[in-house]
């Protein structure tokens, strides 16, 4: 089987694997744990943030992320197909306690008109303030569309004329520097607070981090005990984070290349494929699925009419010439 479900589908390569057993442990709560501790202090540094926490998952990641910038009954503006709005289970809502108001943009990009009208500043009693903007690059939903970064420069200079916080969900935010070559000191300087993930292209087993000032990752440590998520000899699992760090960030311009050749395969539009992931609008988006994996070629159905298709370390130059082979047969029938 190739499976393009998804690029959390990796397993730990032998080399990841050793790494994490040679880790330096010691128990994170106390602060002890000196693998997590040098992540930590990595990641924050690459983006040009004091600090960061490293979690479990993205959606922990980012639910302390954007708690640090909208309060319980504030709200934060995003994408309608944004994965904090989409995919988090309402944890926003359940565990902060923050509303979300939303614009859709084409593949998923900053509409600067749209959040300027919906701005709402503080006006007492009357209407929900909104505390925070959140964006997200590479945005999954939207085929990893990657926002081009005048627009996030844009939207950080409208937050600081308004008073607003910026929130960038960068779970794929790898897959976007290698696409255009953005620094990632650059992305840090657009957002209050990022998060970022070490378990989808990267190929870690496990992990992402919340990105951010002293003060709000001091916070957001006592959030994340609070929320069950304090973690002891965790070290093995940032060592498979430093790993990825080390060895799989150039190597996503292959999942590029090979979800471009996918994407020629089923006929989508070359502009509509910026890194790993393709978005396949079909009729028969169940029978497409069941026909492909008939063949050994797994792939998922996002919407009734909608498939996606998704490159990751796992998925060779030779797999994805083989998947390409099987899906541009079946798009053909
Ligand atoms: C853009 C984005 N943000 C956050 C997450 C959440 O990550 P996790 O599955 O580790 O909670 C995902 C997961 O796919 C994602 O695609």
């Amino acid at each position: 089987m190739i499976d393009l479900r998804s690029d959390t589908l990796t397993r730990p390569t032998d080399a990841m694997r050793e790494a994490m057993a040679r880790a330096e442990v010691g128990d994170d709560v106390y602060g002890e744990d000196p693998t997590v501790a040098a992540l930590e202090e990595r990641v924050a540094a690459m983006f040009g943030h004091e600090a960061a926490l490293f979690t479990p998952t993205g959606s922990m990641a980012n639910v302390l992320a954007v708690a640090s910038l909208v309060a319980p009954g504030e709200e934060v503006l995003c994408e309608s197909s944004a994965h904090i709005a989409r995919a988090e289970l309402g944890a926003h809502g359940a565990i902060t306690g923050l509303t979300m108001r939303t614009w859709t943009g084409p593949r998923g990009q900053v509409d600067l008109t749209a959040i300027d009208a919906m701005h709402a500043p503080d006006m007492g009693p009357f209407f929900v303030r909104t505390a925070a903007v959140s964006v997200e690059n590479t945005h999954n939903f939207a085929g990893g569309a990657v926002l081009p970064v005048d627009d996030l420069r844009a939207l950080r200079a409208w937050a600081d004329d308004t008073g607003t916080r910026v929130h960038l969900d960068g779970a794929r935010i790898w897959n976007g520097h290698v696409a255009t070559g953005t620094p990632f000191a650059d992305y840090g300087r657009i957002a209050d607070v990022l998060a970022v993930c070490l378990s989808k292209g990267l190929g870690a087993p496990v992990g992402s981090l919340m990105v951010g000032s002293a003060d709000a990752i001091a916070e957001a440590r006592v959030r994340r005990k609070r929320m069950g998520g304090g973690m002891r000899q965790v070290g093995v699992l940032a060592a498979a984070g430093a790993y990825a760090l080390d060895h799989h960030v150039e190597r996503l311009a292959d999942d590029h290349a090979h979800a471009r050749l996918l994407g020629e395969a089923v006929g989508v539009d070359p502009a509509g494929v910026d890194t790993n992931i393709v978005v396949v609008e079909r009729p028969d988006a169940a029978a497409f699925v069941a026909g492909a994996a008939e063949e050994g070629v797994r792939i998922a159905a996002v919407g009734p009419r909608t498939v996606r298709l998704v490159t990751h370390l796992d998925v060779t130059r030779g797999d994805a010439e083989r998947a390409a082979v099987v899906l541009s047969r079946l798009a053909a029938r």
